[in-house]
């Protein structure tokens, strides 16, 4: 159980919120469980009719926790049987539509999570990155294909092996988002573009997403690439770069390979 995963069924949405706004909704292992745990329940609960996914504080999220990555990470690195995958099934099993209201940085799977969500409003100011390589990581949640189909091989390799961030307009005008719009407006918008999708026939709705995107394909990716993650994730590159990040410094790899 973790306080920092809050749900909340209102007019057929579901809002999922991550509450760890001190460590700008960095995700934990816990708070792994509890988002797996709600995005099931959104599929199997016929109350349910759309998830809408939020971020407390200033930021939607800073990505996985660091310091779960160094526990793993000295456990050899094995995550196919970590929450995480038990919350990236759920969302490729998915077959409701989902909706993110994203505010100040999205960081790794915060960004990742919006491949997996339909509608995507996004703050102009916001930050989206995926900084898998400044981490000595690599992709997940399918991200290795869907990214590169959102935007092209060139932007998405950038964003993966640059790590630098990209604004709110940018991520709208690349076709990450359907709305950029000011910071203050971003969960009214949101919730008021989930309330339209909660009021959709629900059948049809479903069966257009699931005829949209192979579930299955996603699925075999995500373990694909989980086992890439896992081995780099227990590489000495990879607790070079989570000590930096410990330590408020640069990684230093110029000994690495
Ligand atoms: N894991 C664990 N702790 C994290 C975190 C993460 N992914 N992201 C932020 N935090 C913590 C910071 O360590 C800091 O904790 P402290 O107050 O105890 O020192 C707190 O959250 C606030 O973060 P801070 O770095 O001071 O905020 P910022 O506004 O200067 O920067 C980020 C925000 C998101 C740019 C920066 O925190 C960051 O780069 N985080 C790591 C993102 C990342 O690489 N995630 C993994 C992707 S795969």
């Amino acid at each position: 159980m973790t306080d920092h995963i809050r749900t909340e069924l209102a007019g057929g949405v579901l809002t999922v919120t991550l509450a760890r706004p001190e460590k700008k909704n960095a995700i934990t292992q816990a708070m792994y469980a509890a988002l797996a745990e709600a995005t099931q329940r959104a599929r199997t609960d016929d109350a349910v009719r759309v998830l809408l996914f939020r971020g407390e504080g200033d930021s939607f999220s800073a990505g996985n926790d660091i310091a779960d990555f160094i526990a793993l990470g000295s456990q050899g690195g094995a995550v196919t049987d970590a929450p995480v995958f038990h919350f990236l099934k759920s969302l490729a099993d998915l077959d409701k539509p989902a909706v993110a209201a994203v505010r100040g940085r999205a960081v790794g799977i915060g960004l990742t999570l919006l491949l997996h969500c339909d509608m995507v409003v996004v703050a102009e100011d916001a930050l989206l990155s995926a900084p898998f390589i400044n981490l000595a990581l690599a992709p997940e949640a399918a991200s290795s294909l869907l990214l590169p189909q959102a935007l092209g091989h060139q932007r998405a390799f950038e964003i993966f092996a640059l790590g630098e961030p990209i604004d709110g307009a940018t991520a709208l005008s690349w076709g990450l988002a359907n709305r950029a719009v000011p910071a203050a407006d971003v969960d009214a918008v949101a919730a008021e573009l989930a309330a339209k999708l909660a009021a959709r026939a629900p059948n049809s709705i479903r069966k257009t997403k699931r005829l949209m995107r192979d579930a299955e394909r996603l699925w075999a990716l995500m373990q694909r690439e989980g086992e890439a993650f896992g081995s780099q994730m227990a590489s000495p590159e990879a607790m070079e770069a989570f000590m930096a990040f410990s330590q408020k410094r640069a990684p230093d790899f110029s000994k690495a390979g």
